[in-house]
């Protein structure tokens, strides 16, 4: 939210109170005196005016979790164990999945506490590919990268898929990308050929690369560097 809307949505405050404070360098984000109107106060910030906090701010947080089989991209659930119970964190109820994986499929996953963060790097109109390894009970045809090229339509939703990219890796393997992430949509993507996934495996997230040393079930938080390429 804009720092002069932010302000006057306090009640202390009207809008040419706010103009001022702004002018007369009274207002600090994060340590720093602002005077630009449009400078942003995100949830994580701290915002002060004179030497008055009027939000404490949280830090932010992300994660990268190597998602192992068997476990429910969900925060709470009532019989299965779920991904949030592999992180041992304070407060991590705060936290949310940057992109669900389904029950049996493992690979990357980004926890975070920061929504607009997490939103650029899984709304389709950001376009950042999500690349899955796949294999399948069937060979993998010819016709498939075409299709995935093209989209298939989705009747439940009423869309046609984004375009898709396949690199078929062996008669039952390939990589997939994709830029959205629909519900199960690999496998309905595949399933268009009536062909079964047997295994699927979130590789990377645009730029976010799932780390080797990592064990199924294992996390470790996210480097600047890493936080920075979203
Ligand atoms: N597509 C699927 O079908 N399942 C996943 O877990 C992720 C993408």
């Amino acid at each position: 939210m804009r720092v002069d809307r932010f302000l006057s949505n306090l009640p202390r405050f009207n809008r040419k109170q706010v103009r001022l404070l702004l002018v007369e360098k009274r207002v600090r984000i994060d340590g720093k005196i602002v005077s630009d109107p449009h400078a942003d106060v995100l949830e994580f910030s701290r915002v002060e005016v004179d030497d008055e906090v009027l939000q404490a701010g949280k830090p932010a947080r992300y994660f990268m979790l190597h998602k192992p089989r068997g476990c429910v991209s969900a925060t709470r659930d009532p019989q299965h164990p779920t991904v949030l119970e592999l992180i041992h964190e304070p407060d991590k109820h705060d936290l949310h999945i940057a992109g669900r994986l389904d029950f049996n499929t493992t690979g990357l996953m980004i926890i975070t506490n920061d929504g607009s963060w997490s939103r650029r790097l899984t709304q389709p109109k950001t376009r950042l590919p999500k690349i899955y390894y796949v294999e399948t009970e069937q060979d993998i045809g010819p016709e498939y990268a075409l299709k995935f090229a093209e989209g298939l339509y989705f009747a439940f939703e009423d869309l046609t898929t984004l375009p898709a990219g396949l690199q078929v890796l062996g008669p039952k393997a390939a990589r997939l990308s994709i830029v959205e992430g629909r519900y199960h949509q690999v496998k309905r993507m595949f399933g268009h050929f009536d062909n079964k996934v047997l295994r699927l495996h979130r590789e990377r997230m645009g730029p976010l690369v799932l780390d080797s040393t990592l064990e199924p079930g294992e996390y470790r938080p996210l480097s600047a560097a890493e936080i920075q390429l979203i």
